[in-house]
């Protein structure tokens, strides 16, 4: 399908290299444009790139009342010679047909999600934050906007992509370990839901548990599984910890954990990394002795948005604190994190296909 284009004319939109001067923080920039594609009559529809800008829509429209609604997290970086390189746009594609197929909407070809973004990124490639440490955060959604009040899946949908020149989403980056709070009161998903796709409904009932997390001085929870014994993920990332022997652990994907794309490719990398990385069952009771005993010494979280985020410490719902080694960011962290950041930002070559 042939992409038309509606832009903004030249003295309305960006025609410098945007230089901040602070810290651009995440998510809250916007470009000049996004790309827009309807579903109706049984087919996706009318691409588009048009002015960034507010929606008409129904409000009976099914997204807003029954939660139609799922989205994608991916990165763009700028390389030496200048050009912007997206992260494995692929794999983000692929997880928005997962996550359609669990909530009824219909799936849009690969190709065509990537082809839509890569447009937007042209467009709009002077929006690209030159400043350390930033990307260029890509943001595909899709929701429902069938205008009708039963509950069944709806037969429109609009997908969009917006961008936002971004920084890191934890203020403290790497070089400073948040807190999770474990909580046994709140739980993300269980078997047989929607845990397992980035479902816009998943984020809105973490809201409750991260408002408990604020309180107990935590960035986060770390959520168990419904029977409070194994760890899942922690929400906006996945969730890992490293033993002695440097080996990293990452729960193994359940129907309750979204597949990040950061851990799947740490998995990937083998030999690149230097340490074996293996998915297993984490108990709780054993993961909380082992950091006692000193066999786990690192431990953190993959995502798009948080790349590999530090977890200093642990806060539990009675106040206790259980620190993982010494409360520093260890040094496995800072390898994986340097190594994952170079291959994104071209420093080193990525494996076939991760970075175009
Ligand atoms: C991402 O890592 O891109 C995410 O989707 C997390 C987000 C909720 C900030």
């Amino acid at each position: 399908m042939d992409i038309k284009y509606n832009l903004k004319s030249a003295s309305e939109r960006r025609t410098e290299p945007f230089k901040p001067e602070g810290d651009v923080g995440f998510g809250k920039l916007r470009t000049d444009h996004m790309f827009l594609m309807d579903y109706r009559d049984g087919q996706w529809c009318d691409p588009r790139i048009v002015p960034y800008g507010p929606f008409e829509m129904a409000p009976g429209a099914m997204s807003l009342h029954y939660g139609q609604s799922i989205f994608e997290g991916a990165k763009a970086f700028m390389h030496e010679d200048g050009e912007i390189y997206t992260f494995r746009l692929n794999k983000n594609a692929e997880r928005m047909n997962r996550s359609a197929d669990i909530v009824c909407i219909p799936n849009i070809d690969e190709s065509m999600q990537v082809k839509a973004i890569n447009a937007l990124i042209d467009v709009d490639r002077l929006w690209f934050p030159q400043q350390q440490g930033a990307c260029l955060y890509i943001r595909p959604f899709i929701f429902a906007t069938e205008d009708r009040l039963s509950v069944s899946p709806s037969q429109q949908y609009t997908f969009c992509v917006m961008l936002s020149p971004s920084g890191a989403y934890y203020a403290s980056g790497v070089n400073n370990g948040i807190r999770l709070l474990i909580s046994t009161k709140y739980h993300r998903a269980v078997s047989g839901g929607t845990g397992a796709s980035k479902a816009a409904g998943n984020y809105a009932a973490s809201l409750r548990a991260g408002k408990a997390a604020v309180e107990y001085g935590a960035s986060q929870v770390l959520y168990l599984d419904s029977t409070n014994t194994q760890i899942e993920e922690a929400g906006a990332m996945n969730h890992f910890h490293i033993l002695k022997d440097g080996t990293v652990i990452i729960p193994t994907f359940t129907d309750t954990i979204l597949k990040s794309i950061t851990s799947q490719s740490i998995m990937e990398l083998g030999d690149m990394l230097g340490c074996e990385v293996r998915q297993e069952t984490v108990m709780l009771d054993k993961f909380i002795a082992d950091i006692e005993a000193g066999e786990i010494i690192e431990a953190g979280g993959f995502g798009t948005a948080a790349v590999v985020s530090p977890v200093s410490s642990y806060i539990f719902e009675d106040g206790r604190i259980l620190t993982v080694g010494d409360g520093k960011v260890g040094p496995n962290i800072q390898r994986i994190y340097k190594l994952f950041t170079d291959l994104q930002k071209g420093n080193v070559a990525a494996p076939q296909g991760w970075v175009k």
